[in-house]
């Protein structure tokens, strides 16, 4: 079968033609227009002009998507869309032209959580994996780790309890002046550094979340703390007059990403543990960065679990994952009507 992807829900308008053939999935197109030149200019994602973006690009996106994969509207077999989380005004953009789409053709509309999109781009690149499956989404907006026992099934035991680790990168970037989006310069210039230079706080939760009393929240991340711990540092750095050299900078760079690295790693290793899994993956936007795939490659191998990351065009937000994850709702039955609506604070 032949499925379309469409993801609208932040600052890149997809969309993706994936089909099926006896279980197995292949690529046929995955087209991504990034939104990220004009929100640089402001320093991070603006809304409103997300949205008024998608508006502009969708058209041309869906239909290079269609050309790329040597197809025409008429052979697709069902329609996927991101319903939630992400930006209420951008989630819109690709609802609405899915509901169209789907009546238009009178083909099923399957909805999809961007996190089991991001999640299922790891079985989109490799294929099945042993199971049960650790999964740590590491995005902007979202930090989680996920057990997968079975395919589509995805059980939460660890999130962010404040800044999400992209969030984080975005902000530390921000604050040194490097443009937006943060991760891959930060990811960059920490390649120069001393990832000792500069001594930074790692935070631990130990006490359950108010919010969600039922699990212990021991796999919890935190990373407020650490990037108001780089803004003191740079702050203090700067009663001393003279602007940051570059050697400082890379050092900061460093410094911060060891302690995120080693954070993200800490915890999603506990889980894999806890949990019994067979492997180990990352997903996400972060999941690009070249530490974490490093040191996590390196502690999988250590510690005895087979693990996987999605390639770097299906790390950032990309419709692929998304046709991925609407193939396992559209196998498990779970299709929306035309009165389907964007959930920016879909829970997964
Ligand atoms: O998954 P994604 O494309 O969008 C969301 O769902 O949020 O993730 C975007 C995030 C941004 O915060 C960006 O700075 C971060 O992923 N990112 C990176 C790298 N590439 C992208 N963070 C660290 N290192 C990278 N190389
Ligand atoms: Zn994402």
């Amino acid at each position: 079968m032949l499925i379309l992807g469409i993801e609208t829900s932040c600052d890149e308008t997809s969309a993706a033609v994936v089909s099926e053939t006896n279980g197995v999935w292949t690529i046929a197109s995955n087209i991504v227009a990034s939104q990220a030149a004009i929100h640089s200019e402001w320093g991070g994602v603006v809304p409103e002009l997300a949205s008024r973006q998608h508006i502009r690009d969708i058209c041309g996106v869906v239909r290079a998507a269609l050309d790329t994969a040597k197809t025409d509207l008429e052979d697709l077999d069902a329609i996927a869309v991101t319903q939630g989380p992400g930006l209420v005004g951008s989630l819109l953009i690709g609802v609405s032209f899915a509901k169209s789409l789907a009546l238009s053709l009178n083909r099923p509309l399957v909805p999809v959580h961007h996190l089991a999109g991001h999640i299922e781009s790891l079985f989109l690149q490799h294929g099945d994996l042993p199971l049960p499956l650790v999964a740590l989404v590491v995005s902007g907006g979202h930090t989680s780790l996920y057990v997968v026992k079975e395919p589509g099934s995805y059980v939460r035991v660890g999130k962010t309890r404040d800044d999400a680790a992209g969030e984080a990168y975005d902000k530390v970037a921000k604050l040194l002046g490097l443009g937006y989006p943060g991760g891959p310069i930060v990811d960059k210039r920490a390649r120069d550094g001393n990832d000792e230079a500069v001594a930074l706080p790692s935070t631990r939760m130990t006490h359950a979340d108010r919010n969600d009393p039922t699990l212990k929240g021991d796999l919890d991340f935190s990373f407020s703390g650490l990037k108001t711990a780089v803004l003191r540092h740079v702050r203090q750095r700067a009663d001393h007059g003279a602007p940051l050299t570059d050697t400082e900078i890379d050092d900061i760079c460093a410094s911060f990403q060891r302690v995120v690295v080693n954070a993200l790693l800490d915890r999603t290793f506990e889980a894999a543990d806890r949990y019994g899994a067979q492997s180990v993956g990352i997903a996400g936007g972060v999941s690009a960065n070249s530490r974490l795939r490093a040191d996590f490659a390196d502690r999988a191998a250590r510690l005895g679990f087979p693990a996987y990351v999605p390639a770097l065009s299906l790390s950032t937000d990309n419709a692929a994952m998304i046709a991925a994850a609407g193939l396992r709702n559209f196998h498990a039955g779970k299709l929306a009507g035309l009165d389907l609506n964007a959930d920016p604070s879909l829970e997964l």
